[in-house]
C-alpha cells in the first residue's frame, strides 16, 4: 500500500539508485539541466522547507552538497555531522532519530555507518529518506551525480567500455553505479583491482547471470587505450579489518600523466573523491580530469532530487 507522507503525498524514498525507473532517471537529469541553466527559476522553490542531513560518519561533499542544494532552492537545513553529537551517543536508534527529525524537517538526508541503516529509517519515516552512503553497501546520489557528470560531458549514458579501478570490494560508489549502469545494456566494465579488492561475488554472479560482457584485471595499463570512461576509486581504509592490509593495497595504482598518455584524448577520468594518492595532482589539468566538475554536478542533481521527493514538480 502506497504510504502518504507528512506533506499529504506519496511518500518516496531513496535507498539505491534502482529506486528510480530508468525514465525516473532521465526526468531527473533533465530537471537537473533545468535547474542548471535556470537556477534563479528554482531559487524559491523549497521555500518554508526544511532539509535534515543526519550524518553518521564523515563527510565532505556529499553532506555540503546537499546542504547547498536545500540553499539554493530558497530552503532551510539542519542537522548533524557527527554521530558523537547527536544522540546516538547516548544509545537512541536510528527509528527513534528519524521519527523525531520527522518532526522537525520535510526531507532527510541520512549517512551511516552501518550497511542498511537508512533503510531501517525509512521504514519509520513520515518524511523522504535519501541514503547518503550506508557502509560499504550503497552511495546513490553519487551514482546520480555520475550519471549525470556522463551524460552531459558524453551526450548518453549507453555504448561505453567503462574502467573502474581500486577498491572494488568496498568502494560503496562503484557498487551503485554498476547496479544503475547494467539498465543500459551496451555498456561494457573493466573491472581493475588487485586481488584482495576484486567486485563482491554478488556483484560478480548480477554480471555473470545477466550475460554483462566485463573483464576483472590487474594491470590498469594494459586496458587503459580500450575505455571510454575510468572511474578511480579510493583504497577505503575505514573499511579495512587491519593497517597493515591498508598499507599494502592503498598505493597499489596512482594515475599520473604518463599513464594517462595511453588513454584515448576522449576518455574521462572520474573520481568520487576525496582522492587521496591514486591520482596525481598533475592529472588534475588534463582536460580529462572531470572529477572536480563531478562535484558542482552532484549539486544540481541533489537539488533535482530534492524538488522531486518533495513533490514540487
Ligand atoms: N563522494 C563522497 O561521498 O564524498 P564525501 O565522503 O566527502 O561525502
Amino acid at each position: 500500500m502506497e504510504k502518504i507522507g507528512k506533506n499529504g503525498k506519496p511518500l518516496r524514498h531513496l535507498m539505491t539508485p534502482l529506486d528510480m525507473s530508468v525514465e525516473e532517471l532521465e526526468e531527473l537529469f533533465d530537471l537537473a539541466e533545468k535547474i542548471k541553466n535556470d537556477p534563479d527559476g528554482y531559487a524559491h522553490i523549497c521555500d518554508r522547507k526544511k532539509l535534515a542531513t543526519c550524518f553518521y560518519e564523515p563527510s565532505t561533499r556529499t553532506r555540503l552538497s546537499f546542504e547547498t542544494a536545500m540553499l539554493d532552492l530558497g530552503g532551510k537545513v539542519i542537522g548533524f555531522s557527527d554521530a558523537s553529537s547527536s544522540s546516538a551517543s547516548k544509545g537512541e536508534s536510528v527509528s527513534d532519530t528519524i521519527r523525531v527529525i520527522s518532526c522537525f524537517a520535510d526531507i532527510c538526508a541520512m549517512r551511516h555507518p552501518k550497511e542498511g541503516a537508512p533503510m531501517v529509517a525509512a521504514g519509520r519515516s513520515t518524511i523522504p529518506v535519501i541514503n547518503a552512503g550506508d557502509g560499504g553497501h550503497q552511495h546513490p546520489t553519487q551514482t546520480l551525480t555520475d550519471m549525470l557528470t556522463i551524460r552531459s560531458l558524453k551526450g548518453s549514458l549507453d555504448g561505453f567500455t567503462i574502467g573502474l579501478c581500486g577498491d572494488l570490494k568496498f568502494g560503496r560508489t562503484v557498487h551503485s553505479l554498476v547496479n544503475a549502469m547494467l539498465r543500459y545494456p551496451a555498456n561494457k566494465y573493466v573491472f581493475i583491482s588487485p586481488e584482495e579488492l576484486k567486485i563482491p561475488s554478488y556483484l560478480r554472479a548480477k554480471l555473470i547471470e545477466m550475460k554483462v560482457d566485463f573483464k576483472e584485471v590487474e594491470r590498469l595499463e594494459d586496458v587503459l587505450p580500450s575505455l571510454d570512461l575510468l572511474y578511480m576509486t579510493r583504497v577505503q581504509r575505514e573499511r579495512f579489518f587491519n593497517e597493515e592490509d591498508y598499507v599494502r593495497l592503498k598505493d597499489f595504482y596512482v594515475l599520473n600523466k604518463k599513464k594517462l598518455e595511453l588513454a584515448p584524448k576522449d576518455m574521462l577520468v572520474l573520481h568520487p573523491l576525496p582522492r587521496v594518492n591514486e591520482i596525481s595532482v598533475e592529472v588534475d589539468d588534463d582536460p580529462r580530469a572531470v572529477y572536480f566538475k563531478q562535484v558542482q554536478y552532484g549539486v544540481y542533481v541533489r537539488q533535482a532530487l530534492i524538488v522531486t521527493l518533495l513533490g514540487l514538480v
